[in-house]
């Protein structure tokens, strides 16, 4: 099966020109300004992008939260990410206490079999830490998991700081990336309980109870870590304008110190928090201030931060109301995969803020460079998977629940318009979306073992 999409601007990290795509079966075989061939499809992307496809490294399906489970598993995460231009997701198998460290893989590969429209990776969560656990990190690495994450924060998955630096020293020896939640568990145990003797738990002091300085003393804390260890770290969801100056400035010293941040640190404010809905915009670490979201956009395009991810870990209205009147309560988490590229695209391009190669970097390349998915994923070179979207930058919506396909009656983003939407999504050649018609496979999306490659001598750069 050949399909040729013609007349497309083909957008990458490193070009933008006008151009042709050819794609035989699952691969991407042809790119060029002008590619004439016998084929099975054409497809027109006149005034359109050709990208590779987004890849959403932080995902949170079906995550048991404060007694409830997310709202969204493989299948409808799956499906809102096809929506959304997103062809590769990579979620977590974390560990569960007293079973062998390696059943929590199996069976999270297991729980995604047949359920997933496009690839997938995993992180390994490590919430039970021992001597064992550690001589396995070599046998995690060889099936294509090399990337532990460490919680700093949340009683019962939390590590202390012997556990980081055990990890971090391992993974220097054996290879992989230590990739971490940084926030000072004690700080916010202590603010939250000062709040809760002062009747403070309602939405509106969420922040107070984990504010800039939970995070930053975190992030300053693993990254010292990291660089005593020589070892390499990956910073989830970062928040802080100041979170994202201390890995640039590591990263300045040789430290080799990556970092994400979300499109709710970019795009929403902590305003929100003084909403009569305020309990839908609940997350961990909250919304910060708009000094902050535009020094995170400085951090993206300096290189500071790598990846926009969207740590999506989404509740409905009637889950999140369980916590309504009680930040303690509320399941934290935020949907977002399906509007990660429109949503970065619009605030990101549209606004000036980042280049269209430095848009396509930071929500496809990069992530798939620091996870050790290039340059199978992420390119469109020939020979990389055909996972490939043609994106309408012209056209406009504004956000509704209605428009969106996740398992959730809310989007965080309501009411906001968005300029710059996916038009067709195509995961290894297959078209799992075109003309507003999903066309996607419960059992197409595969688990894609990684390969990590070393940041220190990689074939790639940053
Ligand atoms: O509030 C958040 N971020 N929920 C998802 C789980 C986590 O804390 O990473
Ligand atoms: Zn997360």
């Amino acid at each position: 099966m050949k399909t040729l999409i013609k007349n497309g601007t083909i957008v990458t990290s490193s070009d933008t020109f006008m151009g042709d795509l050819l794609i035989e079966n699952e691969k991407i075989s042809g790119i060029a300004s002008s590619i004439t061939q016998e084929v099975d499809d054409i497809i027109d992307a006149s005034g359109k992008l050709v990208i590779p496809g987004g890849i959403d490294v932080h995902t949170h399906f079906q995550l048991p939260v404060k007694g409830m489970l997310s709202a969204d598993g493989f299948e409808s995460g799956s499906r809102s990410a096809v929506y959304g231009g997103v062809t590769t997701f990579i979620d977590f198998a974390h560990q569960v206490k007293g079973e062998p460290p390696m059943k929590a893989l199996d069976d999270r590969i297991e729980e995604a079999h047949g359920e997933t429209y496009i690839d997938f990776g995993l992180h390994y969560g490590i919430t039970d830490f021992s001597d064992d656990l550690l001589k396995m990190v070599p046998q995690f690495i060889s099936r294509g998991v090399p990337s532990f994450k460490l919680y700093m924060v949340y009683e019962g998955l939390m590590s202390n700081d012997a556990v980081i630096y055990a990890m971090l020293q391992a993974v220097r020896e054996f290879g992989g990336l230590v990739i971490v939640h940084a926030e000072n568990s004690h700080l916010v145990d202590f603010l939250t309980d000062k709040l809760r003797d002062a009747g403070k738990l309602d939405i509106p002091w969420l922040p107070r109870s984990r504010p800039d300085f939970v995070e930053i003393e975190a992030i300053r804390r693993i990254l010292y870590l990291t660089e005593v260890t020589k070892s390499r770290l990956y910073t989830v969801h970062v928040s802080t304008g100041e979170g994202a100056a201390l890995i640039a400035s590591a990263k300045g010293r040789g430290v080799l110190a990556f970092g994400e941040t979300c499109p709710q640190y970019l795009a929403l404010t902590e305003e929100i928090y003084n909403r009569p809905e305020s309990y839908l915009f609940t997350c961990n670490p909250p919304l910060r201030t708009r000094t902050d979201s535009e020094a995170l956009w400085k951090g993206l395009s300096m290189g500071a931060l790598q990846v926009i991810s969207t740590d999506h870990c989404s509740f409905t209205r009637e889950q999140k109301e369980t916590g309504k009147a009680d930040f303690t309560k509320v399941p934290n988490g935020l949907p977002g995969i399906e509007t990660l590229l429109p949503l970065s695209f619009s605030e990101g391009v549209m606004k000036g803020r980042l280049s269209p190669g430095q848009w396509v970097d930071c929500i496809s390349t990069n992530p798939a460079k620091m996870f050790g998915l290039y340059p199978l994923k992420g390119t469109l070179s020939p020979g990389a998977d055909a996972d490939v979207v043609v994106f309408d930058p012209e056209k406009k919506q504004v956000v509704q629940p209605e428009i969106l396909h996740s398992n959730v009656d809310y989007s965080p983003y309501i009411g906001m318009e968005i300029q710059g939407w996916p038009e067709i999504t195509i995961s290894r050649g297959r078209v799992l979306l075109k003309d507003g018609k999903f066309q996607g496979k419960k059992d197409w999306g595969k688990f894609i073992p990684r390969k990590y490659e070393d940041p220190a001598s990689p074939s790639w750069s940053l």
